[in-house]
């Protein structure tokens, strides 16, 4: 078995030096698989996970624990550090708390409650295609396209009203990669102050959104508390939104960089949904799943001992090439079922069939509309999103 790494930990995270590419300051970490060492911001070292199999393993275990109020959770930021030890809904549960809230969900999310929605995703992206037509080009496509997509989307599943969309973005956009603590648990307590009023707003209401629903079968029936309710509902808006609207800014971005898997897609567009799953694996924009072991556990010849962080890079496991051959390559054809975009075990993420349903119309919607699209700016000069946070475009200026 491999030793882990003597030298120096690599510092995790890094910012990207190509947006699609794991950073180049990770290769020690791809060349030492499964396990090795990663140094965090406070100087603490803990195991960094970039072999698939042991991934996958260790993503099952249930000695691992996603609960980041505990002292020795490992923190990827200052800020995170500073304001995690508040419990987060679900994310941040282990079983059976967990499962009893997944189990609440799960109904609302199944492929067949999101093949009904897509219908309303696919007039949800006209709209805003029209609107890009009618008044350019050129277009900045995350404020154009790619954020109000899945926040239009997330808006109308879970009953809440689109009007506000600045007010949550803006939230959002704090609470993930706000610029201090303070300004993180401000945007935390914003959202708590909103999703509150608009929970008591719900009561005895007839509405059909799936916080609507929680009101009335869960809240009320005491299954679970207001501040619980409160908590799930940010999750899901907030993961229902920031990570799908960067999935389309860096898949638009990184098929504009890869013409000809582009021309391939366009001239074959029933590739879409193998495109879209090679995308996931290929960008793994949610970059740094945490965990902190509970009990010693013996893996990859090695033991991960009680009270020691655990990081998965899934750039570092998507391109695992015993997994994945020229796991660097862009490739449509290749076996993608595996990918760990995800993550895997009880927190795999919850709205994936939803998030693949958006991808696959809004990217084939928006090439179909405009078979000119191309980037307006130089590709190194666009800016894109640092490593401590959901990996993405910061912005993307686009003509036609
Ligand atoms: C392409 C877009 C998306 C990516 C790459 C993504 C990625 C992930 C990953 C990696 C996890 C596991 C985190 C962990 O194990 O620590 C996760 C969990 C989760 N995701 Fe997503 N996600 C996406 C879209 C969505 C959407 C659209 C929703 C809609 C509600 C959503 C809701 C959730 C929730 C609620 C969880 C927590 C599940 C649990 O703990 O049981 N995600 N996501």
């Amino acid at each position: 078995m491999t030793e882990p790494l003597t030298t120096d930990p690599v510092a995790f995270p890094q910012d990207r030096t190509c947006p699609y590419h794991p950073p180049t300051a990770y290769d020690p970490l791809r060349e030492a698989r499964p396990l090795s060492r990663v140094s965090l911001f406070d100087g603490r070292t803990v195991w960094v996970v970039t072999g698939h199999g042991a991934a996958r393993d260790l993503l099952a275990d249930p000695r691992l624990s996603s609960d980041r109020t505990r002292p020795a959770f490992p923190a990827p930021t200052r800020r995170f550090a500073e304001v995690r030890n508040r419990r987060v809904a679900l994310l941040g549960l282990d079983d059976p708390e967990h499962r009893i809230q997944r189990r609440m969900l799960v109904p609302s999310f199944t492929l067949k409650r999101i093949a009904g929605l897509r219908p309303r995703i696919q007039e949800t992206v006209d709209r805003l295609l029209d609107r890009m037509e009618r008044q350019g080009p050129p277009a900045e496509l995350v404020d154009a396209f790619a954020l109000p997509v899945p926040s239009m989307v997330i808006c109308a599943l879970l009953g809440v009203p689109y009007e506000d969309h600045d007010f949550f973005e803006e939230q959002s956009r704090r609470l993930l990669r706000g610029p201090t603590a303070a300004d993180t648990e401000k945007a935390r307590e914003a959202l708590d102050a909103y999703f509150g009023t608009l929970i008591d707003r719900k009561h005895g209401g007839q509405g059909d959104g799936l916080l609507d629903e929680l009101v009335r079968d869960r809240l009320s029936e005491g299954a679970l508390d207001r501040e619980e309710l409160i908590s799930l509902a940010t999750i899901l808006l907030v993961a229902g939104h920031e990570t799908t609207a960067n999935m389309i800014s860096l898949g638009t971005f990184t098929l504009l960089r890869h013409p000809e898997q582009l021309a391939e897609l366009r001239a074959e567009p029933a590739l879409m949904p193998a495109a879209v799953e090679e995308l996931l694996r290929f960008l793994s924009i949610a970059d740094g799943l945490l965990r902190v072991a509970v009990e010693d556990i013996e893996t990859a010849g090695t033991t991960i001992r009680a009270g020691e962080g655990v990081v998965f890079s899934t750039s570092v496991i998507n391109r695992d090439e015993h997994t994945f051959p020229e796991p660097d390559d862009l490739d449509w054809h290749r076996s993608t079922r595996q990918h760990l975009a995800f993550g895997f075990g009880i927190h795999q993420c919850l709205g994936q069939n939803l998030a693949r349903a958006e991808m696959e119309i809004a990217l084939l919607s928006l090439f179909d509309r405009f078979p000119g699209l191309r980037l307006d700016a130089p590709a190194d000069t666009i800016a894109f999103k640092p490593g401590d946070t959901i990996q993405g475009m910061l912005e993307l200026p686009v003509t036609w």
